[in-house]
């Protein structure tokens, strides 16, 4: 059957869709009428079968997809693009190392030795850190006499704070890392004017300084996570070049999906101003996964089959690439009562932001969660009244549900 309200040369990855809106409707329709549909899309990256991918909409297909890396892998980069657009060969192969395109048993071993760093006790040890930089972080965005841009007064520096926190980057060098990871993100929007070549630019700088602070800790150990993770080469620790693709890979992801989050956040609060007086009031321990879900800053990530398979009814041939719509399975009514609706008081909320489940599951969730409380009590505390000034400005890209502006007033 095929799916009658999705015009021809339709892509959800097209980055201009995602620069105006959430393809909700499109999404709504696919879920009905064919919840695993294959996509052309123009002719591009050689080596791969076809042209295009699977688009997986629905909740139950998308955490299934997430939960069988035996069958849908992550190793030929979990990005979602047009290839035809960006990536090149090399590229891929360094991607690789990512551990984001990992699969088992790499991925088992890597995953089991990140994790240290990410136990429930780290994340509880920057709690108190954060709080402050978060308190700080609004009143600086507060002693503004007029509007002022929300994403890069609040949003932004919070979530940098906390990689730099967490991995121990000293003060004097986070700025140059900030730099590093703020240009290696925006390349699909031409307003940030950020060639492929700064990107990776970026992405050398940024692996480089890692990989000098592995060789640091290796010589000199400290009380830090740096040291826990890479001290002792063996079995159980990163060599230097491990450690410096996963400070990338925080680089990116914790970086401008936080961000997102915290301002897609704010919008739906100004948006939903029962909610912003419920929050205030009450300040609902859920809110922050109600926000994750609503605004799915991660809109898709991709997997490709490792072997002929059904899915959806559909025959998914080895090779395939299937793109896992997190943004639609986060508004599916057979999982989410009335999904349309901005309710922070949600519970259970059982939602797809953070990945389906799979062995891949957001690493960083706890983080992100306590850096959304952080900065919405500190906003609620600070800033009760803030309004908005205009519409949001959205970011030219291929998966992320980006913001790059939202002007808001406080007076
Ligand atoms: C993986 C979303 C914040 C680190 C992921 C995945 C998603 C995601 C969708 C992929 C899951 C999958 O493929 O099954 C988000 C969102 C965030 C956020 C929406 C903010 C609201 C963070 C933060 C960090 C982080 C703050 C770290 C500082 C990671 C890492 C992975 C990951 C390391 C890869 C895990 C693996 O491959 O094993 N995240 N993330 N994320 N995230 Fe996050």
């Amino acid at each position: 059957m095929s799916c009658p309200a999705l015009p021809d040369g339709f892509d959800f990855t097209d980055p201009d869709l995602l620069h105006h809106r959430v393809p909700l409707p499109e999404f709504a329709e696919l879920r009905r009428a064919e919840p695993v549909r294959w996509i052309p899309q123009p002719a591009g990256l050689a080596g791969f079968q076809d042209e295009g991918y699977w688009a997986v909409t629905r909740y139950a297909d998308v955490k299934y997809v997430s939960t069988h890396p035996e069958l849908f892998s992550s190793y030929l980069n979990t990005a979602i693009i047009r290839f035809s657009e960006h990536i090149e060969r090399d590229a891929i192969d360094a991607q690789r190392l990512i551990l984001l395109n990992m699969d088992p048993p790499e991925h088992t071993r890597v995953r089991q030795i990140v994790q240290r760093g990410f136990t429930p006790r780290a994340i509880r040890a920057l709690e108190e850190r954060l709080r402050t930089r978060a308190r700080a972080i609004v009143a600086g965005a507060r002693a503004h006499p007029g509007p002022f841009d929300f994403v890069t007064e609040v949003a932004c520096e919070l979530p940098l704070q906390a990689i730099a926190e967490l991995i121990g980057i000293p003060q004097e060098d986070r700025s140059r890392i900030f730099d590093w990871s703020n240009r290696m993100i925006a390349y699909d929007d031409p307003e940030y004017a950020i060639t492929e070549e700064v990107g990776a630019q970026s992405a050398t700088e940024i692996l480089a300084y890692a990989m000098s602070m592995a060789a640091d800790r290796k010589q000199c150990p400290a009380q830090d996570i740096v040291t826990r993770l890479v001290a002792a080469e063996g079995e159980g620790n990163l060599n230097s070049d491990e450690f410096g693709f996963f400070v990338l890979m925080l680089a990116v992801a914790g970086n401008e999906t936080t961000r997102n989050a915290i301002t897609h956040g704010m919008h739906a609060f100004l948006t939903h101003p029962d909610q912003w007086e419920l929050y205030k009031r009450e300040r609902p321990a859920t809110a922050a996964e109600e926000i994750v879900r609503w605004a799915t800053p991660v809109a898709a990530f991709q997997r490709t089959a490792t072997q002929d398979t059904e899915l959806g009814g559909k025959h998914v041939r080895k090779g395939d690439r299937v793109g896992l719509f997190y943004a639609s399975a986060n508004h599916d009514p057979e999982v989410f009562d009335e999904p349309g609706t901005f309710d922070v008081t949600r519970d259970p909320n059982p939602h797809l932001g953070f990945g389906g489940g799979g062995p891949h599951y957001c690493l960083g969730k706890s983080l992100a969660v306590l850096e959304i409380d952080l900065i919405f009590d500190a906003v609620a505390d600070a800033l009760p009244g803030l309004r908005l000034v205009g519409a949001p400005r959205r970011l030219r890209s291929a998966w992320i549900n980006g913001v790059k502006e939202l002007r808001v007033s406080a007076v």
